[in-house]
């Protein structure tokens, strides 16, 4: 399965979210590869350090994308495809591939012309590709200003795009992870909020990719504490 973190709009915590992804992939007894597709390279230097085991490629430009990512996908049971903030070529190549888009979008003002840009990518492939990739949006870094987290609830109704219930909240312990080449989920009690909230995103991005055993001791774990 090929999941490609998407947004033209750069900042918007696409390589925070493949990172995490990777990792909690891993974590559930899975082949992933993360494909890098940002000259930044933020996301293949933090799981290089936090992840030694992974495979990692780094995918330069659109046509490296569309050449190569079907191979890819044949040697892992996920790729997981960290999108470029400005080369809005590359973004479209990797929608040429997906079989999921992601789009993490700020809960900002700003964000929802971004977000309308990316729909309509999403459904030119989909119009390409007989309804593929199946496309979510993602509320990241929501502060406590709950009527922009609204504003943006609305914005993906109005396009007809689906939105993950569970958002990305702003924590330092996201900020923080990849300087420390660690996961929220192993940074103990002080990130432990992060750890329940982005388990319980990938859960629902992801259900079939859930490995029930690992979940419910780690789920236990942290329930326990969170409401203690
Ligand atoms: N939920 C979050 N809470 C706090 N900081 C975040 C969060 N998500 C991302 N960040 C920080 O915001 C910045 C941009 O995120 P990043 O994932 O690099 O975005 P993108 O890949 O879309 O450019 C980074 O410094 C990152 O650490
Ligand atoms: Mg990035």
């Amino acid at each position: 399965m090929i999941i490609a973190l998407v947004n033209s709009k750069g900042g918007v915590g696409k390589s925070t979210l493949a990172g995490n992804l990777v990792g909690w992939l891993q974590a559930q007894g899975h082949r992933v590869l993360l494909a890098d597709c940002d000259t930044q390279q933020s996301s293949s230097e933090w799981i290089a350090e936090a992840l030694p085991s992974a495979t990692i490629v780094r995918l330069a430009n659109a046509d490296q994308v569309l050449d190569e990512l079907p191979q890819l996908a044949k040697e892992a049971d996920y790729v997981v495809c960290d999108g470029p903030g400005s080369q809005t070529e590359t973004s479209r190549a990797l929608l040429m591939w997906a079989d999921l888009a992601i789009i993490p979008c700020k809960a900002s003002m700003f964000e929802a012309r971004a977000l309308a840009k990316n729909t309509a990518f999403v459904r030119q492939a989909q119009a390409i590709r007989n309804g593929l990739p199946e496309a979510i949006a993602v509320l990241t870094m929501v502060g406590k200003d709950y009527r922009l987290t609204k504003d943006m609830t609305e914005a993906a109704a109005s396009l007809e795009l689906a939105l993950a219930e569970t958002p990305v909240t702003l924590r330092q312990a996201y900020a923080d992870a990849p300087g420390q080449s660690t996961f929220v989920w192993k940074m103990g009690f002080a990130a432990k909020d992060a750890a329940v909230e982005i388990d319980a995103l990938f859960r629902e991005l992801l259900p079939e990719a859930c490995n029930d055993k690992v979940i419910k001791m780690r789920k236990g774990r942290g329930r326990a504490r969170a409401k203690g």
